[in-house]
């Protein structure tokens, strides 16, 4: 699409209703709202019936000591039966649940009795090893069935798993065993990225020489790259020796509901992480009815596909828990979108003929920066429902997707949720919505979330403040892991009874929820709070820009001075007169208070691996401060490059 017809779609603001044939058949339909307003426990208690319960819950709510709450607190159920030995119970053994897509083309398709026999034999690999209910086990593993397969199997048998994404260091990863107190590590000899294999087992060995990490007694290995590894004799055990040797016979034993399922680390881009601590029946039943009801799942004839890793929520909910749950196929690829080239991803839905995608606006925005021709070489006409998760989508990327990766006919889903909620939170429905690009639009049915103000008053349409939860919710955090306190502090101090979500946001003249950003990168610009999103967005829509980041630095006339990092496309040159060009273009979209005091290109932005931009880092250059902790930025030498730029930003100032 040229850049004029872009700029005119998103003139015209356009609506773009859900495709007839869709709401015709959709899972979800509007009378969901109106179900779960009326009866909200009700509507609820009916979705925890899309599970397998050895016991049946007989209440769904126990909210009496607020907010630490208990739901289906009296059923009893495994989670793993209900991922796993239930569809193949039902008839459905031979359905395949992954199609796995190893970076060198490797390929592998697990069935549902494929994946009970792996999940039963792990599980008893685990007893074997001493693992018992309740043992915290770490995993740190590359994109694998594997991977999958233990994180079931822990589950299985009642031991909370805590995955640590594969791309930390060793530090990180013994930060996290030391805090979950885990006495098992599953690992993997390496993965592929990039082309290369890289070794995951040294961070291992590494994080282990640290105090706090003795009390782990095993390190479960799998062999993937079959490289030289360095072993510990009676630490390490290799998953093929110990796992194929098992029994494929284990019988599943039913845990309370509010037993813990998982802790993850929110990834979190300032501070020390927190273990977020999800339970297993409230957290499984809404995984389960928001992967249903979002992204309209026909578990009969989609191929879904999420390109999350699941050492991040994402993974957790929507690759391992809901989709399983739910009996659905879906896809695993192991590396990166550019290998071996930039078509990876698009060749891969063509050859899977993948029908839901459910994918980041980083990587949006990235396939939009390698340009319009890539994806238009492959066929994707296979796609029906695009989804976008963890981060505002800025309506550019947000047409930009529907039309080059969806044919203009695929509803594109914009789900806001975070690692504590567990589960998707607002997002249109795409049978029903009427969907707005850069709008995540609605509470889900059973959902409560609005916005306030200073004061907690709800904000009338049209105005800004703070995304609050209002009732709680069946995937919620129980607590942070060992700090019921931070928890308290964190999510329930700033405004009575209120989840506090930490992200800014606004409702527009119909009341639909647009996000703007954590709210402490909003900015204070001479009295006037600017949201980082809301400026990032303008500057996108500049057809020079690629991406922005944007930060407040401490200045000394207007409190903040707007400082904006920005990655020009492919063939824009860079010079003082875009530079003013680029000021103008915000101060025209956004008002003069919103002009950018400095405006910097770069050719990277600094991003946690999960693809958060880290403004902290940026306010650090923007303020010439030494840079804080850098451990879990993707590639360090990015701050260095942007450092050496900085002179150039002094000269560009008023
Ligand atoms: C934070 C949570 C949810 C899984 C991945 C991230 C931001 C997430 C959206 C969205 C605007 C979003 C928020 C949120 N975020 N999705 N659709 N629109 N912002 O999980 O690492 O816990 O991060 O990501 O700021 O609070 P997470």
């Amino acid at each position: 699409m040229s850049n004029e017809s872009l700029a005119n779609l998103l003139k015209e603001e356009r609506r773009f209703a859900p495709p007839a044939e869709l709401a015709a058949n959709a899972n979800v339909t509007a009378e969901a709202y109106e179900r779960a307003k009326a009866d909200r426990l009700g509507f609820w208690a009916e979705q925890a019936r899309r599970l397998s319960w050895e016991t049946e819950p007989t209440e769904a709510l126990d909210w009496s000591n607020p907010p630490f709450a208990k739901w289906f607190k009296d059923g009893r159920l495994n989670v793993a039966y209900n991922c796993v030995d239930r569809h193949v119970e039902a008839g459905l053994g031979d359905r395949v649940a992954i199609h796995f897509e190893g970076e060198p083309g490797d390929t592998r398709a697990i069935t549902y009795a494929d994946l009970r026999r792996e999940v039963s034999k792990a599980a008893n690999a685990l007893i074997e090893l001493g693992v018992q209910t309740g043992d915290r086990v770490a995993i740190y593993m590359p994109m694998i069935p594997e991977t999958v397969v233990a994180m079931l199997a822990c589950a299985r048998i009642g031991a909370p798993h805590s995955l640590v994404f594969g791309g930390f260091s060793s530090d990180a990863l013994a930060t996290r065993i030391q805090d979950a107190d885990a006495r098992v590590v599953i690992t993997a000899d390496g993965g592929y990225r990039r082309g290369k294999p890289s070794a995951l087992k040294p961070a291992v060995d590494e994080a282990l020489t640290q105090p706090g990490t003795e009390k782990v007694r095993n390190v479960l290995v799998v062999r993937r790259t079959g490289e030289e590894t360095a072993w510990t004799e009676g630490r390490d055990v290799w998953w093929h020796e110990l796992v194929d040797r098992q029994s494929e016979e284990h019988t599943p034993q039913a845990f309370e509901a509010e037993h813990p399922l998982f802790i993850l680390y929110t990834s979190g881009t300032t501070g020390k992480p927190k273990g977020i601590l999800h339970t297993s029946g409230g957290y499984l039943t809404q995984a389960a009815y928001t992967h249903h009801a979002v992204f309209d799942l026909k578990p009969e004839t989609d191929v879904y596909w999420c390109t999350a890793d699941v050492g991040w929520v994402t993974g957790h909910s929507y690759i391992v828990y809901g989709p399983l749950a739910n009996g659905a196929t879906q896809v695993i690829y192991e590396g990166t979108p550019d290998t071996p080239h930039k078509g990876r991803w698009w060749e891969i839905v063509e050859k899977y003929k993948v029908t839901i995608l459910y994918t980041a606006p980083t990587a949006i925005r990235t396939c939009m920066k390698w340009g319009d021709d890539i994806p238009a070489k492959f066929d994707l006409s296979s796609l029906r429902v695009l989804g976008s998760v963890g981060e505002p989508i800025n309506p550019e990327a947000w047409v930009w997707y529907r039309h080059n990766i969806g044919g203009d006919r695929t509803p594109v889903v914009d789900t806001w949720w975070q690692t504590e909620t567990g589960a998707i939170m607002i997002s249109p429905l795409p049978g029903v919505t009427e969907a707005k690009p850069g709008s995540a639009q609605v509470p889900l049915p059973g959902i409560s979330a609005t916005v306030v103000d200073d004061e907690a008053n709800e904000v009338p349409n049209g105005s800004g403040g703070y995304l609050v939860l209002t009732e709680p919710w069946p995937s919620m955090l129980r607590t942070i892991w060992g700090d019921d306190q931070r928890y308290l502090d964190t999510y329930w101090s700033r405004f009575q009874n209120r989840y506090f979500a930490g992200d800014g946001a606004k409702k527009d003249e119909d009341g639909d929820i647009w996000l703007l950003g954590r709210v402490d990168d909003v900015m204070l610009v001479s009295g006037h709070n600017i949201s980082t999103t809301e400026v990032e967005s303008a500057l996108v829509s500049h057809p020079k820009v690629a991406e922005a980041a944007v930060v407040g630095a401490t200045d000394p006339q207007t409190t903040q001075a707007i400082c904006a990092f920005v990655i020009l496309r492919g063939s824009a040159a860079e010079d003082e007169g875009l530079v003013e060009e680029l000021r103008a273009h915000v101060a025209k979209h956004l008002g003069p208070i919103a002009k950018p005091k400095r405006i910097l290109p770069v050719d990277e932005l600094p991003k946690t691996r999960s693809g958060k931009i880290m403004r902290r880092l940026l306010r650090d250059v923007a303020e010439n401060r030494d840079l804080g902790d850098v451990t879990t930025l993707t590639d360090s030498t990015v701050m260095t490059l942007i450092q050496s730029k900085l002179p150039g930003a002094a000269s560009s100032e008023d």
